[in-house]
């Protein structure tokens, strides 16, 4: 039998694949109906073990949006997982129920046991601290759409925040440093510096990247600020996330050190890290990245499935 394709960390699409899907993103956009049947009597289960809002919800209109149906569980707690059941063992149940599974889970690693146990795609819709390539897509796609050049190519990318815990970061960085002429700057506390593996990876591929504490000081070069959440759910004790939650603050004065077409992304949710007056500038594209978020999910499964369009 052939091997279903998953998506459990941006490395499993080449190049040329992920810009197909955002390709094929852009055409769902400029014609939606093309789309609409595509996936008729096919469904989606999403496995969200974790909290989720916009990724769990996306799927599942994306999944509408082609003409195919969803379920699935939105809590560990309201699944067999509260009786002990492993993931290996939901997903080889739940594969009899869809025809391509999206899993979110607290566990780093467990996306990967998912793809291993399916003869279904399964996607990783955040797995840990670990990666969320379909978070990436979006952040490609936003990118690519709404930077004047439209192409993910010569870009200085300030990810701030939780760069240790932050798995949107993890996913994002890996994507990026396969394009040409990106430079990245890390945003962070001592505490909260992106995984020594992705450093390696950094320099292994010799993208020139650097390490700084200060937002203020680096926001004038940057054409993407990439601002994240501390996420207070990974931290080992509660006085060491209270200390570090307020490190960064985007507010509309540190709007003004920043060039005239600078993007502001945020996989969201957002808790302190931008003030709300900052939703008003035009560089804010936040909320716009949510709906790119959508449509590239409808590209994922339409792309995993290989429906006939
Ligand atoms: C992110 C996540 O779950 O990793 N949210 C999302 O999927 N849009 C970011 C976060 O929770 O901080």
């Amino acid at each position: 039998m052939k091997q279903p394709k998953h998506l459990i960390s941006p490395s499993d699409l080449s190049l040329a694949e992920t810009d197909a899907i955002l390709d094929l993103a852009d055409s769902i956009i400029a014609n939606p109906q093309k789309y609409a049947h595509c996936c008729n009597g096919k469904k989606l289960a999403t496995l969200f073990y974790e909290p989720s809002t916009r990724t769990r919800l996306s799927f599942e209109a994306a999944m509408m949006e082609l003409g195919g149906g969803v379920l699935g569980f939105s809590s560990a707690d309201s699944s067999s997982a509260a009786k002990g059941e492993t993931v290996a063992d939901t997903v080889r149940t739940v594969q009899s129920f869809a025809d391509i599974i999206a899993i979110r889970h607290p566990k780093e690693g467990s996306a990967q046991v998912a793809a291993t146990n399916a003869n279904v795609p399964v996607v990783n819709a955040g797995d840990g601290g670990h990666q969320h390539p379909t978070q990436t897509l979006t952040d490609l796609l936003t990118i690519r759409s709404l930077h004047k050049t439209h192409q993910l190519v010569g870009l200085t990318v300030g990810l701030c925040g939780d760069l240790m815990f932050g798995r949107t970061v993890h996913s994002l960085v890996r994507a990026l440093m396969q394009r040409p002429g990106i430079k990245f700057v890390l945003i962070s506390p001592g505490e909260l510096r992106l995984p020594s593996y992705l450093i390696e990876e950094l320099r292994r591929n010799n993208v020139p990247f650097e390490e700084v504490e200060q937002l203020d000081k680096v926001m004038g070069q940057l054409d993407v600020l990439y601002m994240t959440r501390v996420q207070r759910e990974r931290f080992f004790n509660e006085e060491d996330y209270v200390r570090l939650r307020d490190s960064y603050i985007l507010d509309a004065a540190k709007m003004k050190l920043a060039k005239e077409e600078m993007m502001v992304l945020h996989p969201l949710p957002r808790v302190n890290e931008i003030a709300a007056e900052v939703d008003k500038d035009p560089r804010a594209a936040y909320f716009k990245q949510v709906l790119y978020g959508k449509f590239v999910r409808m590209a994922l499964i339409a792309t995993l499935l290989e429906v006939e369009v």
